[in-house]
């Protein structure tokens, strides 16, 4: 049986992709039980990517570029105009999974360009094309990673302690991770380092996802309530914070996980450097500032439950935002495969994104 996936994988991957279809690691259930949800069509993908069973930017968008191979495959058409025209109306329907993470849209408008600019290719052609170019992106992902694991790791102290938030790890990713990859880079170069990481309330992708990596990874970690990283800054525990992230916008302004910017706003309280890790592919040049990022609703139901059990009382109502926007202003440095990119960033990011400047 053909398994498509790069050639040097992480040692966790949030997919199985075969001749089969996609099999995704169910991420609500770790690190309980390590269990494969079999996608075939497309609308299963976006159902996959809606419900949380894969989740984290990068991850998203490797995510819906296999949905789109997986519908292309469907497509019961004879011409290339009919194939494209299926394609489109297929990425049109895997875009509106979420709304916040960029890679998403990114991923769907590469795909769906590459189909579009092989003029002499028909429909079989067309899925073989499709299908390389989304184990390219996975692949590309995966070693961009790697590179921000190793610019990254020299802004970390020789010992210390890190606190993360959230999960930008390998699960959200291609492989290795973004925060969490620049973490265990500098780790594997000998840095005495541990990790606090936040629990993340509501989907707790601090508590499961992140703890479960790094022990897996054999990188020290505590797990802390959200509301405890003020005092841990303040009692000097903390020396650097590094985050994810889902969408960057031209002036630096950064949307990642609920909670983000409260950490940012505490790190500059209390004289923590606070880092940004995110591939080029979660930059949105045409998004001016963090005004402009889609901020996703998730439902009240995730507020109103905890473990299964309702934690609030009846008739009360809440609000989820999923993610939250951190000001440019309160970044200290983002970290990525292109290099380390520091203020000014509405000069610097274009810059080093064209690679007309290298960055340091
Ligand atoms: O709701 P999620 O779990 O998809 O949110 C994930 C995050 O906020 C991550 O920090 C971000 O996507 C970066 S993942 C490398």
């Amino acid at each position: 049986m053909k398994v498509f996936q790069p050639e040097n994988p992480d040692i966790i991957c949030a997919w199985r992709w075969t001749e089969r279809g996609l099999y995704l690691l169910d991420q609500r259930l770790l690190p309980q039980k390590e269990r494969y949800i079999p996608c075939r069509t497309w609308q299963e993908v976006r159902r996959a990517i809606r419900e949380m069973v894969v989740r984290g930017a990068p991850a998203i968008g490797i995510t819906a570029a296999i949905g789109l191979v997986l519908g292309a495959e469907r497509l019961k058409v004879h011409t290339r105009r009919a194939f494209l025209s299926g394609l489109k109306r297929i990425a049109q329907g895997l875009s509106r999974a979420r709304p916040t993470a960029v890679n998403l849209f990114w991923a769907l408008r590469r795909m769906v360009h590459r189909a579009e600019t092989e003029a002499d290719a028909g429909p079989r052609e067309l899925i073989e094309i499709l299908r390389a170019e989304a184990l390219s992106i996975w692949e590309e992902d995966l070693s961009a990673c790697r590179r921000m694991g190793r610019l990254g790791a020299e802004l970390l102290p020789e010992e210390g302690t890190v606190l993360t938030h959230c999960n930008a790890g390998a699960l959200a990713t291609g492989g290795y991770g973004t925060a969490l990859g620049v973490i265990r880079a500098a780790v594997e170069a000998g840095k005495r380092l541990s990790v606090l990481a936040d629990e993340t309330r509501p989907y707790l992708q601090g508590a499961r996802l992140t703890a479960w990596e790094l022990k897996k990874a054999g990188v020290p970690v505590s797990v802390i309530l959200d509301s405890a990283a003020g005092f841990l800054m303040a009692r000097g525990r903390v020396q650097a914070v590094i985050v994810g992230a889902d969408r960057i916008a031209a002036n630096g302004d950064t949307a990642n996980k609920i909670g983000t910017y409260s950490l940012a706003v505490l790190a500059r309280e209390n004289g923590v450097p606070f880092y940004v890790a995110a591939p080029t592919s979660t930059f949105d040049l045409a998004c001016p500032s963090g005004e402009h990022i889609p901020i996703e609703e998730r439902s009240s139901e995730e507020v109103h439950f905890c473990a299964g059990k309702r934690i609030t009382p009846r008739g009360v109502s809440a609000v989820n935002p999923a993610f939250d926007v951190t000001p440019a202003s309160f970044i200290t440095a983002i970290v990525t495969e292109k290099g380390v990119i520091r203020p000014p960033y509405s000069e610097n990011i274009p810059a080093v994104l064209s690679g007309e400047t290298q960055a340091s």
